[in-house]
């Protein structure tokens, strides 16, 4: 096969990118985007602050960009991200309490209920857990409205919308032997015992010198996809962008059955959010680096 997205369909699999709206008008861009993937995630415009930047007041407009042109384009969208810590609007970072989880509760409402039958899969829920050995939940103002927060979201999530896949996502959770992969693990265990609805598990695969890729990730899938659920490869980047280490990820994948894909966090290493890291498939001028090579042909 000629193309990334081609050369996964033939497993059955995706091979996706982040997106970024302000950059379709980019021809170099939007051309490479549009040829070698066929799953779209938005980099951040389905997120908190871009669809509620007030509260009650659901702005799609940038997130409709994304949407409309992966589906135009003929690619499946992966949503992310409805629950997280991270890139709230203000007027949610200042709620607290039963407040914050009606707030939470109406948001995965409002905008599963826009894309209603529109979305692969959804990330749920995003970056839950602490990074470090103790296995906990991150502090924040979700885990502060009571650690069922979690199971809630995803409850409320496929009530919303029944046809999307269910996914959990973070990073720091792709070598097996670190307590925070051993954490997420116990949760999504603990949620198929007790029939919490999630379908899948997002594996960002944010790999750099302090997490480095290391081959225990595919024990990592394997072990979670004996659990019950689909897992994918959602934000992959690798400091460098070695061809060994991205195909052996891609290689992960591929051994085993229940992963849905790989998604790559950016078309070029200037669109990337650590671009000092030159961590994608594609030179600044829009050309093919060897890790493109390396990915092609382990696909
Ligand atoms: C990043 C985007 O790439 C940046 O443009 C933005 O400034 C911050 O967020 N984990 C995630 C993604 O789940 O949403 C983050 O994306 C990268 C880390």
């Amino acid at each position: 096969e000629s193309t990334l997205g081609a050369a996964a369909a033939q497993s059955g699999r995706y091979f996706g990118v982040a997106i970024a709206a302000n950059r379709l008008s980019d021809s170099t861009y939007a051309t490479i985007a549009a040829r070698e993937f066929n799953s779209v995630t938005a980099e951040n415009e389905m997120k908190i602050d871009a669809t509620q930047p007030q509260r009650g007041q659901f702005n799609f407009t940038a997130a409709d960009r994304v949407y409309n042109w992966a589906v135009q384009n003929g690619k499946e969208v992966r949503g992310h991200t409805l629950a997280w810590h991270s890139q709230q609007p203000g007027w949610m970072q200042s709620l607290s309490g039963s407040a914050l989880r009606q707030a939470m509760i109406d948001h995965i409402n409002g905008v599963m209920s826009h894309y209603k039958g529109k979305i692969a899969q959804w990330d749920v829920v995003n970056e839950a857990f602490a990074d470090g050995s103790s296995g906990a939940r991150r502090d924040s103002n979700l885990e502060r409205t009571g650690s069922d927060w979690i199971e809630v979201a995803f409850r409320t999530a496929r009530a919303a919308d029944p046809s999307a896949k269910l996914c959990y996502n973070d990073y720091n959770v792709e070598n097996w032997t670190w307590a925070k992969t051993q954490a997420m693990y116990r949760m999504v265990r603990d949620f198929k015992q007790r029939g919490v609805p999630i379908d899948c598990v997002g594996f960002q695969s944010h790999f750099n010198s302090g997490s480095p890729y290391n081959s225990n990730f595919r024990t990592t899938l394997q072990n979670f996809a004996a659990l019950g659920v689909d897992v994918a490869i959602t934000e992959l980047d690798i400091q460098g962008a070695s061809p060994s280490t991205y195909a052996a990820v891609v290689n992960d994948c591929l051994a085993v059955s229940r992963c849905l894909g790989v998604t790559v966090w950016g078309v070029r290493d200037s669109d990337s959010w650590r671009s000092e890291h030159t961590p994608l498939l594609f030179y600044n001028n829009g050309s093919k680096k060897p890790a493109y090579t390396a990915v092609l042909d382990a696909l």
